[in-house]
């Protein structure tokens, strides 16, 4: 008896799988029920345009399984300048707003980390600096000036590779008062006594008008935005009991019996489970990976427990009840004990690239429960 075993998102995920060959009403409560546990409240729609490629520091994050550079982070989101009529005023290569649409992050998620990345330019050779403003109260011309408040400020010496600073300050002001984000402004000055503008700056800030669209996504500044959701706050906020089990479990792993070859077929154990987004027809929204091991748990539970079942104390007792009187108790349950998170990259529905860590899609261990 599986069904009574298993466990959530693995099991909505065989769903799926199994749904692919029934009708569309199955198919789409399982993928909404899938959805569900992603946290996600719909599949992003599908656009018409090709999708803009990943960004490299989206793809390098990815390749690092996730390994968020922001503490509790479990989602990372990235953003482009949004071009808009007020770039006309900042014709200059040392003086720019950058406006990002962060309108789109769900409400559940808080701001753990904002970086704004970027690229080097080819030819600056003096010491400049660059300089990070909020823009708090945008100027009106030939009434007031604008309130900015200092986000961060770099040295900028000749170099290679990119210039990363701080704007987690602005992020957090914009998601709680979205109708307030101004955007930011950066200026690159001389590192002289007199901070002059740069005339050739070591950043690149702006568009220039010899570059092409294609051109330009590869320079441009880059948002990333670190985000822990909902769903990672409460896991993390039970994390304290979960280590306490867990280090149960690892003292009871310390003086294991041994079990009789001819049962291991039969008995509860990991078995494998490939998992192809393509085949349960989500390959168009995620980016990566194209499918992934989640693997399950089946097997009978057997009196008397052994160790490596990783039983706790009442499935060993639920057992020895069952194996007195089954018909007074069922057998314990083969499930998973331990699973592990995955990363996926995918766009949102304003085509920004987002990778987020999920909790618990893969099964490391099984046993009774
Ligand atoms: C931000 O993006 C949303 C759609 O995601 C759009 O409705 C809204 O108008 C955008 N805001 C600005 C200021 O561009
Ligand atoms: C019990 O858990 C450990 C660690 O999680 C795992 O390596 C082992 O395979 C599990 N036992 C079974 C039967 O899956």
């Amino acid at each position: 008896m599986r069904g009574a075993c298993a466990c959530a998102v693995v099991c909505a995920l065989v769903a799926l799988c199994a749904a692919s060959g029934l009708d569309e009403e199955t198919r789409s409560a399982a993928e909404r029920q899938l959805l569900a546990l992603l946290g996600m409240p719909r599949r992003p729609a599908r656009s018409a345009a090709t999708p803009p490629p990943v960004p490299r520091a989206m793809r390098l994050l990815y390749e690092a399984q996730g390994a968020m550079p922001a503490a509790a982070a479990n989602t990372a989101r990235s953003y482009h300048h949004t071009p808009t009529d007020i770039d006309v005023r900042f014709p200059n290569e040392h003086r720019f707003r950058l406006f990002f649409n962060l309108s789109a992050v769900p409400a559940d998620e808080i701001a753990r980390g904002a970086d704004v990345t970027f690229q080097r330019a080819s030819g600056a050779t003096s010491d400049q600096r660059l300089l990070l403003y909020d823009i708090v109260r945008p100027g009106r011309r030939g009434q007031s000036a604008p309130i900015l408040r200092l986000l961060d400020s770099k040295p900028l010496r000749p170099a290679k590779g990119t210039v990363t600073t701080d704007a987690i300050g602005a992020v957090r002001r914009w998601l709680s008062e979205p109708e307030h984000n101004h955007g930011l402004l950066v200026r690159v000055i001389e590192e002289d006594a007199h901070g002059t503008d740069a005339r050739v700056p070591h950043v690149r800030v702006r568009r220039r008008a010899s570059e092409n669209e294609e051109e330009w996504r590869a320079m441009q500044p880059l948002l990333l935005l670190y985000t822990e959701d909902g769903r990672a706050r409460a896991a993390r906020e039970l994390g304290e009991t979960r280590l306490t089990r867990n280090k149960r479990a690892a003292q009871r792993k310390g003086h294991r019996a041994h079990h009789r070859r001819k049962e291991a077929r039969e008995i509860c154990q990991r078995r494998p489970l490939y998992v192809d987004f393509a085949e349960v027809g989500w390959s168009d929204w995620i980016v990566a990976p194209h499918g992934y091991d989640a693997y399950y748990c089946q097997g009978d539970c057997p009196f008397p427990l052994a160790d490596h079942l990783n039983g706790t104390n009442h499935a060993i007792v639920q057992t020895l009840v069952n194996s007195v009187n089954p018909a007074a108790v069922p057998k314990a349950c083969c499930v998973p004990t331990q699973l592990a998170p995955i990363s996926m990259l995918y766009m949102d529905e304003a085509n920004n690239v987002v990778l987020k860590n999920y909790q618990d899609m893969m099964v490391v261990g099984c046993g009774c429960r």
